[in-house]
């Protein structure tokens, strides 16, 4: 029976007998001595085997990477010159008296080794070997630490985590569903749920109170770094609550998670900015506030300006121009000021302004820029008071409509950050409030979080007149520029819910096919209640300092959403097919 776990044998227990079971990380032969690094899910321990046991010898002779052994041993103190501080285990030695080969191993398709550079999509197919490296393993061992904590945290909290069903209708939640077909009822299709929202709030109807849930998701939208089209929620809902309360809620969860696991202190509380400030000030609903430029308002200063392309935008109401300006630029070449306007091309902008700042004691004589002679000079005094620059500094201005102006700023912003090394080493959690309910899109209305939030508007003529106009009772989470959590405080009323389906153009008919046991589960005593949903892959890709969520999923799917390892998705028989009713 094993004794240890490798990479916990320690110097305390010299000369004690050990039985351990692991993978050879490494073997080197010595001539006298062969040396085996043995590595299992706790870390390595140094294994020799010695001349003088001449069959242990051959056999390990014959050891290659990754072979599974099981080793009995004595536990020795290595001499004192061969000590090595960079291995937890690095002053022992197990000697071995018996070694059994549980497994041999052929090459593997890459290296394992934290230097490795194997193509994602290979580690991808042999996902169970990547998961290997001590740096997944520590990882994935991070996250069950993180959900267990929040389970304890929530269930001290008095929540109850409820299971909520995978094969449903659709809960909208701005992506496309996963339908799944169904072989009792031909031709119909469940969906998988984009979140829980429907069943959560039904359970609050229910009288649950508090409930939350480590739950799978399914959304079939575009994939990025921080999107996968299953991932796991924190999914938490309240009767009886308010926005204040369920951010305190958070925020102290947040806090608690960060101390205990990374020795972190978290603000008290977190920072609150409205939609308005966040879209202004950073150009996006997600600040990263690591970052300390901001966007700066130029369109009243326009007003009177002759350069048509700023003139065409400081007179339209959906026109914005505005700024950001980096400091100590003065080295930045032509090339990269190209590549900076190819960039925010991306966006739409149709082109990037630049003034250099030279020397800002000299006044206008102390600016180089090609668009200066559009400017009178008590317009170039006020742009540059507003932007206050320093000698050195550049200031980029920027000219379209309010929502490419805002994307493209935004982007730029954290572009320029990274690229100048702006980013400051820290944790920047912060709220975004008094989200705007709907979105006009060329079709018509869209939401900003879901169908089912509430409006601060109570009244529902005012609504239906000018839904533009109507504040969501919404909030979201970001932290180092990643959208971490969002939630509401729900309509809990039927006239509310119609209102709000029909200006996103769903009419009574559709509202009751789809949404018909929500609207009725009004009728019958249904509480005012709200929550959020955390997306439980971002916190520990944050938290580990990753790069994509896919390195904080055991399985990850790749940027196309297939999964390498097994092949899904994949082509079925055609009697599976007849059987569901379903030609392709
Ligand atoms: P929302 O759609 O904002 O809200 O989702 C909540 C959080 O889930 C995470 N998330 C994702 N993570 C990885 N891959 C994805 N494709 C993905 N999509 C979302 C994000 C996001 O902030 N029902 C509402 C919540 C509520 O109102 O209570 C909802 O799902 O971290």
């Amino acid at each position: 029976m094993r004794t240890h776990y490798c990479g916990e044998v320690n110097s305390k227990a010299i000369n004690q007998l050990v039985e351990l079971y692991g993978w050879v990380n490494k073997v080197r032969n010595h001539g006298k001595l062969i040396f085996i690094d043995l590595r299992d899910r706790s870390g390595i321990v140094q294994v020799v085997v010695n001349q003088d046991q001449s069959d242990l010898f051959a056999l390990a002779e014959k050891f290659h990477n990754e072979f599974v052994l099981q080793i009995t041993g004595k536990i020795q103190a290595r001499p004192a010159g061969l000590v090595n501080s960079e291995m937890r285990t690095g002053e022992i030695e197990i000697v071995v008296t018996d070694i059994i080969v549980l497994a041999t191993a052929e090459p593997l398709p890459f290296v394992l080794d934290e230097f490795q550079t194997a193509h994602d999509d290979l580690r991808l197919r042999y996902r169970y070997l990547d998961l290997r490296r001590q740096e997944l393993t520590e990882k994935i061992w991070f996250r069950a630490k993180v959900a267990k904590k929040i389970r304890q945290y929530f269930d001290d909290c008095g929540f109850i985590e409820i299971e909520t069903p995978m094969l449903t209708k659709t809960t909208p939640e701005g992506a496309r569903d996963f339908l799944v077909p169904s072989r009792n009822f031909k031709g119909e299709f469940y969906a998988l749920p984009q979140s829980p929202q429907i069943f959560k709030q039904l359970l609050m109807a229910a009288g649950f109170d508090r409930y939350y849930q480590l739950v799978r998701c399914f959304r079939d939208e575009d994939l990025r770094a921080d999107r996968q089209p299953e991932f796991t929620q924190l999914d938490v809902e309240l009767a009886f609550t308010s926005e204040a309360e369920i951010m305190q809620l958070i925020e102290e969860m947040l806090r608690q998670l960060f101390k205990e696991l990374l020795q972190v202190v978290l603000p008290n509380p977190f920072l609150k900015i409205t939609y308005k400030e966040a879209m202004e000030k950073y150009g996006s609903d997600k600040p990263d506030l690591r970052i300390p430029l901001e966007i700066i308002e130029l369109t009243d200063l326009m007003q009177n300006v002759g350069f048509e392309v700023f003139a065409k935008f400081a007179h339209n109401p959906q026109g914005r121009i505005a700024a950001l300006c980096l400091p100590n630029a003065k080295s930045l070449s032509r090339k990269q000021l190209d590549g900076y306007t190819e960039f925010v091309g991306i966006y739409g902008l149709k082109g990037l302004a630049n003034i250099k700042v030279n020397d800002v004691a000299l006044g206008l004589q102390g600016l180089q820029s090609s668009i200066l002679k559009f400017f009178d000079k008590e317009t170039i005094e006020r742009i540059i008071s507003r932007v206050n620059p320093k000698s050195g500094d550049i200031i980029f201005i920027a000219a379209s409509e309010n929502k490419i102006v805002n994307e493209a700023l935004g982007a730029l912003r954290v572009k320029l950050g990274h690229d100048h090394n702006l980013v400051s080493d820290s944790w920047q959690p912060l709220w975004v409030v008094d989200f705007p309910c709907f979105e006009k899109t060329e079709t018509g209305w869209t939401f900003l979080h879901h169908p089912f939030t509430a409006p601060v508007e109570n009244n529902i003529e005012e609504i239906l007149k000018n839904p533009g106009a109507v504040m969501a009772r919404a909030y979201d989470m970001v932290l180092n520029g990643t959208e971490l959590g969002g939630g509401s405080i729900r309509i809990h009323n039927r006239e509310m819910q119609l209102a709000v389906f029909k200006i996103l153009g769903i009419d009574p008919v559709l509202s009751e096919q789809q949404f018909g046991h929500l609207l009725e589960s009004f009728k019958y005593g249904y509480p005012p209640e709200g929550g959020i949903a955390f997306g439980l892959d971002r916190i520990v890709m944050l938290m580990t300092k990753s790069k994509s969520i896919r390195e904080v999923i055991a399985f990850p799917k790749t940027q196309t959403g297939s999964c390498l390892l097994t092949g899904a998705p994949s082509k079925v028989t055609a009697s599976q097919l007849s059987e569901l009713g379903i030609k392709v």
